[in-house]
């Protein structure tokens, strides 16, 4: 039995790890982007400027994907930019899943 499960959890950490596998400092870069550059746009607090509101209460209904999409790709036809080039398709999915839960000390 042990001789099949070691090989199955070896196969699945790469997986766990890929979740969560953002440092605790690339995690701090991202908040900070995220109030710089995105700030830029959406407000320092992501209450809305040029850009929409970032708030929870704004997003909540929005599906994770489309987020994650809207960040990674920008909006065609619309001032937001794709981050593709500077964002992993991890990160992206990082940044739309805190800006779901509300950023840390973000208000
Ligand atoms: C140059 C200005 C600009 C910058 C910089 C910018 N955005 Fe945007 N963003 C916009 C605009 C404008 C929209 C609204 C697009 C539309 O009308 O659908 C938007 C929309 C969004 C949406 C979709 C919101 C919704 O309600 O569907 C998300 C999520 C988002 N931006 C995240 C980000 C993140 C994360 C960053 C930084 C990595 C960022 N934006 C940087 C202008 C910007």
């Amino acid at each position: 039995m042990r001789r099949l499960i070691y090989p199955l959890i070896l196969a699945l950490l790469p997986g766990i790890a890929a979740a969560s596998g953002l440092t605790a400092e690339r995690k701090a870069e991202l908040v900070h982007l995220l109030r710089q550059d995105c700030g830029a746009c959406h407000g320092m607090t992501l209450k809305g400027g040029l850009g929409k509101p970032l708030l929870p209460e704004y997003l909540e209904n929005k599906p994770q994907e489309t987020l994650k999409a809207t960040i990674l790709y920008g909006r065609a036809g619309t001032p937001m930019p794709p981050w593709k080039g500077l964002l992993t398709e991890q990160e992206a999915d990082y940044l739309a899943r805190i800006l779901k839960k509300g950023v840390p000390d973000a208000r």
